[in-house]
């Protein structure tokens, strides 16, 4: 592509900054490594490699192969993709295993902390026009024994109707559709935004050739993120999707749960669509 006035979003672009954003927030104890768990988990892991090795008598040009594919993951930044793709959502399920509020699910390689902070009653950064279907999204956040929770937070990202996010592809405002919503003194909230579109995951990468070679698609179904928190709560890391939506049944980051989809309706006297959606958080 030699079209130097659009410059296009890619894996290794879009890799990188994923990378830099990963780096700067590790949820890893600096403290000290337990020698027990990394032996048992990495054991066990090499164990399961070793069986599928034996059991489907994998071949010298198969080896060289995944040799070469892994050392390609690495040279084009694509390691937190390829985690948050096809690992983050079982890690999620333990991590979220006790929580009786609302459903979390996986945070992926896109967030960026210290969004813009936004009243109750917002819309988030967009351009004039911005593409895509309105939507009004609005709730409460209480605690799991009901009680509203005043000052909540609700920090919100997506992609733009195009399925691009800001910071990760190129030409978008730098909070494009990014805000930190403070909930008001009931605890609710009203977002503007406009519907994401089907997000694809980087096809011209290291993960695209896996997607290729095993005959898959690179899709997610269209989505907001979110992070939710109060003071004396559990954050709660989550993603909403619509109804109908394509890709909703084969999400390729396997991150959608039933509890996690919208159904908007139109807007009775207005554009675009509305929907309600409460929180609930787990005390800390
Ligand atoms: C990826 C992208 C996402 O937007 C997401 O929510 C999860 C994973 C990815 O490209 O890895
Ligand atoms: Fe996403």
């Amino acid at each position: 592509m030699t079209d130097t006035t659009t410059e296009q979003a890619t894996a290794a672009a879009s890799g990188a900054a994923a990378t830099e954003q990963f780096r700067s927030r590790l949820r890893t104890d600096a403290a000290g490594v337990d020698t027990k768990r990394v032996d048992t988990l990495v054991t066990e892991l090499l164990a399961a490699a070793h069986d599928i090795i034996r059991r489907h008598e994998v071949t010298y040009a198969e080896y060289d192969a995944l040799k070469s594919w892994l050392i390609q993951v690495g040279e084009d930044g694509e390691w937190p993709l390829f985690l948050d793709v096809w690992l983050e959502h079982a890690v999620e399920e333990v991590a979220g295993a006790s929580r009786e509020g609302s459903k979390g699910t996986i945070e992926g390689p896109y967030y960026v902390p210290d969004s813009p902070v936004l009243p109750a009653e917002s819309a988030l950064p967009m351009r004039d026009g911005e593409d895509g279907t309105a939507l009004l999204f609005q709730g409460r956040v209480r605690s799991v024994d009901g009680t509203p929770l005043p000052g909540a937070t609700i920090e919100m990202w997506h992609a733009d109707n195009d399925g691009l996010y800001s910071q990760f592809a190129p030409g978008l405002p730098e909070w494009n559709l990014r805000g930190t919503i403070v909930a008001d003194d009931r605890g609710g909230f009203r977002i503007r935004t406009v519907q994401p579109a089907p997000y694809q995951i980087p096809t011209d990468g290291a993960c695209g050739k896996l997607i290729d070679a095993a005959g898959w698609h690179a899709w997610r179904p269209a989505h907001l993120h979110l992070k939710v928190s109060a003071p004396g709560h559990q954050l709660i890391t989550t993603q909403l999707y619509f109804e109908g939506g394509e890709h909703v049944a084969d999400d390729i980051a396997t991150a959608v749960k039933p509890e996690l989809i919208l159904a908007p309706t139109p807007v009775a006297d207005g554009d675009g669509r509305e929907v309600t959606y409460d929180f609930v958080l787990d005390k800390a």
